[in-house]
């Protein structure tokens, strides 16, 4: 491992404000930041861009940014430290693992910022708005709680709305491309490491705002089969 890696790594260890696979968070992240206000989390946050900006922007909500990366985590962490940002902090843990830190209704909001689209399809299971961790949202999520997915990946994107279809999720807000000229709310202008690397070359940024519906059904095998056959179709 590189030595600036390491370092990092080492350095976040003595940073108050993150928490790496913590024991007894559970329930206990207001008692943390010493508020009732609600709970916002960051997965896939990366350098922590959303976890810092939002917790700029609003004050009165507390954010977490979550990833298993110590190293890019360092950066929102250091970052919030200097600016003695009180309401922002850190989850270095799997986003599979979630429920273990949080308790039932315990989170008021989720934003998911670029998260590796995972193209193939063999790793579909693994793209963060599939059912398998919708379902590990809705278990730490308060009931009506917000998702929010912002993406530069137009095949993450058409597969999140395939999902919404299949799956009853309540689309808020669907937006193709939110730098068309119009304005944008200050949320949606915060700019993260890996929006400016544009990966998918697509120049365009998508953005979803989607609700749970009460029970998300069970049909991940249909899912992977229909994912299947369009692969093929569009082949063909
Ligand atoms: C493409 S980067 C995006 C980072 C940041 N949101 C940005 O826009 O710059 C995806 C991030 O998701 C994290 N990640 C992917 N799968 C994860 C998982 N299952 N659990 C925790 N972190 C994960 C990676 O470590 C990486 O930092």
């Amino acid at each position: 491992m590189a030595q600036k890696k390491l370092l990092r790594f080492a350095q976040i260890k003595d940073f108050n404000n993150v928490h790496e696979y913590p024991a007894g968070m559970q329930g206990e992240w207001r008692t943390y930041f010493k508020n009732n206000n609600p709970v916002i989390l960051e997965l896939a946050c990366g350098r922590g861009e959303y976890t810092v900006g939002l917790a700029t922007l609003y004050p009165n909500k507390n954010f977490i940014g979550v990833d298993i990366k110590g190293n890019r985590m360092y950066i929102g962490a250091k970052k919030a430290l200097d600016n003695k940002l009180t309401n922002a902090a850190f989850l270095r843990t799997q986003i599979e693992k979630i429920t273990d830190y949080f308790s039932p209704g315990e989170v008021d909001e989720i934003w998911i910022t670029f998260p590796d689209p995972q193209l193939r399809i063999s790793k579909a299971k693994k793209r963060l708005t599939h059912p398998r961790f919708l379902r590990l949202y809705q278990q730490v999520l308060k009931s009506d709680g917000i998702i929010h997915l912002k993406t530069d990946s137009p095949d993450l994107y058409d597969f999140t709305k395939l999902v919404a279809a299949k799956y009853d999720l309540q689309i808020i807000k669907d937006d193709a491309n939110i730098y068309t000229d119009k304005i944008i709310t200050p949320e949606l202008n915060i700019k993260t490491h890996y929006e400016s690397l544009d990966i998918a070359q697509s120049n365009t940024i998508h953005y979803l705002q989607f609700i749970l519906p009460v029970k998300i059904k069970n049909e991940d095998d249909a899912l992977q089969q229909l994912l299947q056959k369009n692969i093929e179709a569009d082949l063909a």
